[in-house]
């Protein structure tokens, strides 16, 4: 028998629970061992919660104990998740984690005890909640330099957007059923904001890459500016509004962002929608593989932080080997990225603002709304990230009577 852990009896710990309540007895053989739920800790009391009799307020008891040999960090945070999971490693206990900011942050530090230790970090639930993602990265696609990874990283965002699109709902409506459903986070800012997707394809781009790729230094942009307008636009242009995370190696720099993108019809990430999430990966020998799933939620989460329980259950005393350094990985500046964009324009005369475009950006085809008078969108031609803000503020030079109701980058 193999003894746990469960920090934390929120959505995705109580989800744990239930995995094991509905699939034990396959779960145990698939592991070769019966696994049981020793203690779950949490600050709150459950009453009337079978849970009860093996609840515990403090770590100590479930560090000291040597019968524990898994610990399942499902909190969330980066404190005190960090000290409870390094702590665990070093005293020799395997962790298994759904927590991107922890992942993010500490992964190669955490990651570099295990293999010290010859016992396990893994963190596939971390990205893409139910899809198998990280294993594949470290043992299926190991015969590939990877130099693309393109997601739709985040549940709340691509199920607002889905909604906004399909029932025309406002923006707060919708975040409030993601909410209710247990698809956002504690702070829903993380998800909206981007910041969530940030941390996961930190996460994949420092497996993929094989170094430590700081969250903060990729370009990072929500969804909380895009409006009914743009869903109309993007109707008009056969195109769909996707919140995107990519980080891609051109001539050995790497660049990295998450922003909105316009994406054409027949983009695969196109055809994703509501809670699913999809992450595209390009490799030198295998070509484009895709894997789809849904990315938040209390079961599809659970479900992968218990094959990750059974992946360590079985490799009690031996680290499955990773490919992420502490060694840190210099982004190409984001004003060197390659980029078009849609951009709306409110103006007062449509043939002098459009003579005033096309002085700068070249020649645009504009496209006009109905229900939206005074203003047009066009897309430029592609630039740089730098050379198009450029432009646009060359634009806005306060004498040209142009407005910028949006910009969204284009694929
Ligand atoms: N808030 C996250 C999402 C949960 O919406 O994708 C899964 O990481």
């Amino acid at each position: 028998m193999v003894q746990i852990a469960v920090l934390g009896y929120g959505t995705v710990g109580s989800g744990v629970l239930e995995v094991f309540k509905t699939n034990g007895d396959s779960i145990n053989k698939r592991a070769g061992k019966e696994i049981k739920v020793k203690y779950v800790l949490d600050r709150r009391e459950f009453p009337g919660d079978p849970v009860s009799s093996i609840l515990v307020h403090d770590i100590e008891p479930i560090l000291a104990d040597p019968e524990i040999q898994v610990v399942v960090e499902v909190m969330g945070g980066v404190e005190p998740a960090y000290t409870f999971v390094k702590r665990a490693l070093l005293d020799g206990k395997s962790v298994v984690t759904s927590n991107k900011e922890l992942v993010a942050k500490h992964g190669a530090e955490l990651l570099k005890i295990a293999k010290e230790k010859d016992i396990n970090f893994l963190f596939e639930a971390s990205v893409g909640g139910g899809i198998p993602i990280i294993r594949p990265l470290n043992q299926s696609l190991t015969a590939d330099e990877i130099y693309e990874i393109t997601g739709i990283l985040n549940g709340t965002t691509n199920f607002i957007l889905t909604k906004m699109k399909e029932e025309g709902l406002p923006f707060e409506t919708v975040l409030k059923e993601a909410q209710e459903k247990g698809y956002a986070e504690r702070n829903p800012e993380a998800d909206i904001e981007g910041h969530d997707a940030c941390r996961k394809i930190a996460i994949l781009s420092s497996l993929a890459f094989g170094m430590q790729v700081d969250y903060e230094d990729i370009y990072t942009e929500g969804i909380t500016a895009i409006s009914q307008a743009d869903m109309a636009y993007a109707a008009k242009m056969d195109r769909e509004i996707k919140l995107v995370a990519m980080s891609k190696k051109q001539d050995n720099e790497v660049w990295a962002r998450v922003s909105p993108l316009l994406l054409r019809m027949d983009h695969p990430l196109s055809t994703v929608h509501g809670v699913f999430n999809a992450i595209l990966v390009k490799g030198n020998v295998i070509g484009d593989v895709m894997f789809y799933g849904k990315g938040a939620g209390k079961l599809p989460t659970a479900s992968a932080v218990v094959a990750d329980i059974v992946d360590a259950v079985k490799h009690l005393e031996r680290n499955i080997m990773s490919f992420w350094s502490t060694k840190k990985m210099e982004l190409l500046d984001s004003y060197y990225a390659p980029t078009q964009y849609f951009i709306r324009l409110g103006y007062t005369d449509f043939s002098t603002a459009i003579k005033q475009v096309e002085s700068l950006f070249g020649n645009i085809h504009s496209i006009q709304l109905e229900d939206y008078k005074d203003e047009f969108g066009f897309i430029t031609h592609e630039s740089t990230e730098g050379e198009i803000q450029e432009k646009l503020d060359q634009l806005m030079d306060g004498s040209s009577g142009l407005e910028i109701r949006n910009k969204i980058r284009v694929e």
